[in-house]
């Protein structure tokens, strides 16, 4: 098949554009588009083979659930069942925005979407062309990140042309996404809610409206095994490069003590390393090393926004070894950290 790539305005998106996508939607096919956190690839939700599409295309595994994209609050209504008052508080004051939240799920949702689960994920994305193309498919939107199972989220365009040419319909290129990580999957159908993956909404943020939230993930295992079944697609190493990924975690002094330790020992053994570092760190790096800057420990958004695309351009086929700083856990922190861990074969604790 033919993708069709289509620039449209972020902001002020094309209507004769939004509609074209929106008729594919309509047709059961699939069509990828930006959102503020990642690229997401999307169809119907309420049509089962449109569904079944998405796996394939991606080729992910049919028991990792997908979320459901509503473009007004109202269209909760019609997919989630026994809504807490809590939903209201936190849908008022995050959505449009990165907060999925986890509903039990209407009849009308099918286990193609959920993986079987009597649960639906739901969100209300941040961006114009998510929200007119999901109003104008008429339909809720299934859409998980718009990659290949196991390869990083697309954060531009030419991530998704990489990974879904030729698999898909349409791509709907608005440019770079904002955000930059996935959103923040939070469980509502238990007391206390827990976040089951951390993303873009931060804890801090969410606690004052939910102050008993309890963080339920795995922080340290590289191989997601552990993850709780719970959040079936935290059970998978994920946002994986083909090279291997070496996480140091640390203060930053001894992280880049142990970078230029691990830079060194690689290159005598005539290994290609690449290191992963920030505006502030990058200079303490022999002028032979590659090193990417993912953007400034000072503002850690800049971090998330550029990581999925260093990583991307860290694992160039010729390279063996990352070399990845860590970041503290606050804020965006989180989860810059919870995927980092993921992508790793190994963590360094100095
Ligand atoms: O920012 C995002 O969330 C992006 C954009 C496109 O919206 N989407 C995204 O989807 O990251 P995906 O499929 O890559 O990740 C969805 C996550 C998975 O970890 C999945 O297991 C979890 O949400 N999930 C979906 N439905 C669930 C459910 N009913 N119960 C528990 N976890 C669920
Ligand atoms: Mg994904």
């Amino acid at each position: 098949m033919e993708t069709k790539i289509v620039k449209i305005n972020p902001l002020r998106p094309d209507g004769a554009k939004i509609r074209r996508a929106a008729e594919i939607i309509k047709r059961g096919r699939l069509v990828a588009f930006p959102t503020e956190t990642v690229y997401g690839l999307g169809a119907d939700a309420l049509n089962r083979r449109a569904v079944k599409k998405i796996f394939r295309a991606k080729g992910r595994p049919a028991d990792d659930p997908l979320i459901v994209h509503i473009a007004s609050r109202e269209d909760l209504f019609k997919i989630a069942v026994n809504i807490p008052p809590e939903a209201g508080i936190l849908a008022k004051k995050f959505w449009p925005g990165p907060l999925t939240l986890i509903f039990k799920k209407r009849k009308i949702v099918s286990g193609e979407v959920t993986a079987g689960l009597n649960t639906v994920a739901v969100r209300m994305p941040d961006h114009a062309i998510a929200l007119r193309l999901i109003k104008a498919a008429g339909t809720p939107v299934a859409a998980p990140s718009a990659n290949l199972f196991g390869k990083s989220s697309p954060t531009r365009a030419e991530h998704v042309i990489k990974d879904l040419d030729g698999k898909i319909e349409m791509i709907l290129d608005g440019g770079p996404t904002k955000i930059g990580v996935e959103s923040t999957v939070l469980d509502l159908t238990v007391s206390p809610p827990v976040i089951l993956r951390p993303g873009g909404l931060t804890l801090e943020k969410i606690k004052k409206f939910l102050p008993e939230v309890k963080l339920f993930f795995s922080n340290s295992a590289p191989s997601a095994k552990h993850s709780p079944s719970k959040s079936p697609g935290m059970r998978y190493r994920h946002y994986a490069p083909g090279a291997r990924l070496i996480l140091i975690e640390g203060t930053v002094e001894k992280t880049i003590k142990k970078a230029r330790e691990l830079f060194s020992q690689y290159r005598k053994q005539g290994k290609n390393a690449v290191i992963i570092a920030t505006k502030e760190t990058a200079k303490f790096y022999p002028a032979a090393a590659r090193v990417l800057t993912a953007g400034s420990r000072k503002k850690i958004s800049t971090v998330a926004k550029n990581l999925y695309k260093i990583i991307r351009e860290a694992d160039k086929a010729e390279v063996e070894v990352i070399l990845a700083e860590g970041f503290n856990r606050q804020g965006l922190g989180e989860a810059i950290m919870n995927r980092l861990e993921r992508a790793a074969s190994k963590i360094e604790k100095v």
